[in-house]
């Protein structure tokens, strides 16, 4: 009985298997089940390092004057750098040939909705007390507000479906749907640029990372648009 499983390559927004001949043909490596769960047991543990390092802040109060600026701005940065991580794995797989990072985008894309979840749930209670009228003024008044909104609103059903069981129910929907990923990046990335004052280098970093990725999808959007 083999233990090795085939790489996989990932059509565009998913992360189903290709069958094991067709990623023989492409090259891909292969890679065994339990380095693959070893690898998946080190980055659920990698990705839960910043909540750790978070929670020993705001507990030592090294965290900064203002606790939850510090907690919104954390949460933020994480919910966003998971983001673009997880949009990494489709280059990753097709162009290095490294068939794990697209069986562990998923669970990246799931730490992006988990910090961005914190993120938000930060600042309807924390900032906010959860006052409607304030917190709908500030959707609709503040473009940076707006724009975080837009990403968290797209996120929801992205992670909502992000199980075997809607793969399976939604059929060709989920690829399509799951493409949306890209526009959540879009509008996350914004939210960084417009809310950024004085200093923009860091944001600028994300929304350059954030085009590259974009142009790497390029070549598949266009192929699939002429079959
Ligand atoms: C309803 C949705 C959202 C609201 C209301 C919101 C609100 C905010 C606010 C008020 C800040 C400023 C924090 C400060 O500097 O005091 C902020 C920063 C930030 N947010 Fe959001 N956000 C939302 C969604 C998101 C999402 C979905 C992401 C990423 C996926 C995100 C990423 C960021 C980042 C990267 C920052 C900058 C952190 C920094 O200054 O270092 N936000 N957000």
């Amino acid at each position: 009985m083999t233990n090795k499983i085939a790489a996989t390559g990932v059509t565009a927004g998913s992360d189903k298997p290709f069958p094991a001949s067709a990623v023989d043909n492409k090259g891909s490596r292969k890679i065994s089940v339990s380095r693959l769960a070893w690898i998946k047991i080190a980055v659920f543990f990698a990705a839960c390092i910043p909540l750790a390092l978070l929670v020993v802040s705001v507990l030592t109060g090294s965290i900064g004057p203002n606790p939850v600026e510090g907690i919104e701005q954390a949460t933020g940065e994480w919910a966003l750098r998971f983001l673009l991580l997880s949009l990494c794995a489709t280059p990753l797989t097709l162009h290095l040939r490294w068939a794990w990072a697209a069986r562990v985008r998923r669970m990246i894309g799931l730490f992006a909705f988990f910090y961005a979840s914190l993120h938000v749930l930060t600042y309807l209670w924390l900032d906010h007390f959860w006052v409607w009228l304030d917190i709908v003024l500030e959707i609709v008044e503040k473009p940076f507000i707006t724009a975080g909104f837009l990403a968290f609103v797209v996120l929801v059903p992205l992670a909502v479906t992000s199980n075997r069981f809607a793969v399976r129910r939604l059929g060709k929907r989920w690829k399509a749907l799951h493409k949306w990923v890209y526009f959540a990046a879009v509008f996350a990335v914004l939210h960084f640029v417009w809310l950024a004052k004085g200093d923009r280098l860091e944001p600028v970093v994300y929304l350059a990372i954030l085009l590259i990725l974009l142009i790497l999808r390029l070549p598949a959007v266009l192929r699939s648009n002429e079959g």
